[in-house]
């Protein structure tokens, strides 16, 4: 229905190296077009097999690194040094070793760099609020307007949780409900570690293209219930509209309950 597609995969690996394929090939059409290209990552096994597959892939050379944008669509509010740090495991797949720009990479502060985690969503909406201006500033046709409060986010990646959340958005929780800021702090994550922070849905929904990746025969109700259209407040999934494109990137074992109809 509408602009949401579905691509089912043969297996995880699979489902890395076409994602990996894809996201390059979005890369190189967005710079050729813009000169940048903005992706906003995600933790997860998929997502960060996906950016290994992309280090592995000599496909990678013809991306400029030291123009992708890179933001994070979550992150634990953990210490620095944690290896459950999404980017830190991002760091290791894939952007310690292309030659990315770190100043185009933004991160979600830690639990030692910044007060607390009031301080750590306010220095991400900060950022983000700041990008958005830069680029109305610099870009003379910027599809954002003066008051926007995120950058143009090309591509926007989504891990997908058993219960069906996105980001650290999670089911009946307060941070799938909170609307008119682009950034929540989690405190009472049903999943360790408890303090995260996320984007909201909202800023989550201005991204162009939303792929949301998932594998595995434990996501397969998460998947049925996210594309029947369920309430976003008890399926964080459903929720997610790309504005232009969203993508179902799974593998067989998660399609086993995807609605006939679709
Ligand atoms: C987290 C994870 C989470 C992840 C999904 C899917 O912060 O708890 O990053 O959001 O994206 O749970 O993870 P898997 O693909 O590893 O099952």
């Amino acid at each position: 229905s509408g602009n949401v597609r579905i691509t089912v995969h043969p297996s995880f690996d699979v489902l890395a190296a076409t994602t990996a394929a894809r996201l390059i090939t979005r890369l190189l059409d967005v710079q050729s077009e813009r000169g940048e290209a903005t992706v906003v990552l995600t933790g997860g096994s998929v997502g960060i097999a996906t950016l290994k597959a992309i280090a592995d892939s000599p496909a990678r050379l013809s991306v400029d690194w030291a123009k992708v944008n890179f933001w994070f669509g979550d992150d634990r509010f953990v210490d620095a040094a944690s290896p459950e740090r999404n980017v830190g495991q991002a760091t290791a797949a894939l952007l310690g070793s292309v030659g990315v720009d770190p100043a185009r990479v933004h991160v979600m502060a830690a639990s030692d760099e910044v007060a607390d985690l009031e301080a750590a969503v306010a220095d991400y909406q900060g950022q983000l609020a700041a990008a958005a201006r830069l680029e109305w500033e610099n870009d003379d046709d910027a599809t954002t307007s003066g008051d926007a409060k995120v950058p143009r986010f090309d591509v926007l990646l989504l891990g997908l949780g058993p219960d069906a959340h996105i980001a650290s958005l999670f089911p009946d929780m307060a941070g799938i409900r909170t609307q008119g800021v682009t950034v929540v702090g989690v405190t009472n994550s049903p999943k360790p570690p408890p303090s995260r922070v996320s984007l909201t849905l909202e800023a989550i929904n201005t991204a162009q293209e939303i792929w949301i990746v998932a594998a595995g025969a434990d996501k397969a109700a998460a998947v049925g219930l996210g594309l029947a259209g369920a309430n976003p407040v008890q399926v964080p999934a459903s929720g997610a509209r790309g504005v232009n494109k969203t993508l179902w990137l799974i593998d067989q074992e998660a399609a086993a309950k995807v609605p006939e109809q679709l």
